[in-house]
């Protein structure tokens, strides 16, 4: 299957009570080429109405912080952990998180990203149970033979600014680390 065709059927999805809530389903944004998929939390009150991931205060921070690693923002993909709006932006309950689980997965499996930047404490405990966000940020991470980077969520920012700096350091690194990958996956293929 290809992106488009699983994002018409993530779309239609009716897994959680969030579908009853909802304005639309924000599957995500970016190239099916991209390799770097970002990872947030759930979509927002303006994610919601239009259809796309980050698109609010978080996602201007988020855009420049894609822009300030002379990334653009079409060559990525951005997705979230829940694919539909929590009323009042509480945080995703576990079932929630579990019912969408697949559909991240699938996402993934299609994109293959070299690196998935995970946004926030929701998003990294969904693909690496056990870590601490303010501990384990910045530090790529190998599991299940993909390659995760925990950062601090954008929004985080808005409330504590001493993350920002935190958060602009760590996205700094990205550059470096995919070129190691990329550096990792030559040297495998020489050695075959
Ligand atoms: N925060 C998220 O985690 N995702 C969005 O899409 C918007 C804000």
């Amino acid at each position: 299957m290809n992106l488009e065709k699983l994002n018409k059927k993530i779309s239609q999805c009716q897994r959680c009570e969030l579908c009853k809530t909802r304005t639309n389903v924000v599957c995500g944004s970016g190239s099916d080429q991209s390799e770097i998929m970002f990872v947030g939390e759930a979509p927002g009150r303006k994610e919601d109405k239009a259809g796309l991931p980050f698109i609010g205060s978080a996602g201007k921070i988020l855009d420049e912080l894609i822009e300030s690693i002379k990334i653009k923002k079409e060559n990525v993909y951005i997705a979230n952990i829940v694919k539909c709006r929590p009323p009042k932006n509480r945080d995703p309950k576990p079932e929630e998180v579990i019912m969408c689980k697949d559909w991240l997965n699938q996402q993934i499996a299609i994109i293959k990203p070299k690196l998935i930047v995970l946004l926030g404490r929701h998003s990294m405990d969904r693909f690496l149970p056990g870590q601490k966000i303010s501990v384990d940020h910045g530090k790529p991470k190998r599991y299940n033979g993909k390659i995760y980077y925990p950062v601090y969520h954008p929004a985080a920012t808005l409330y504590k600014r001493s993350l920002l700096e935190e958060l602009q350091k760590d996205f700094q690194n990205i550059p470096k680390i995919i070129k190691e990958i990329k550096k990792e996956e030559k040297t495998e293929i020489a050695e075959v």
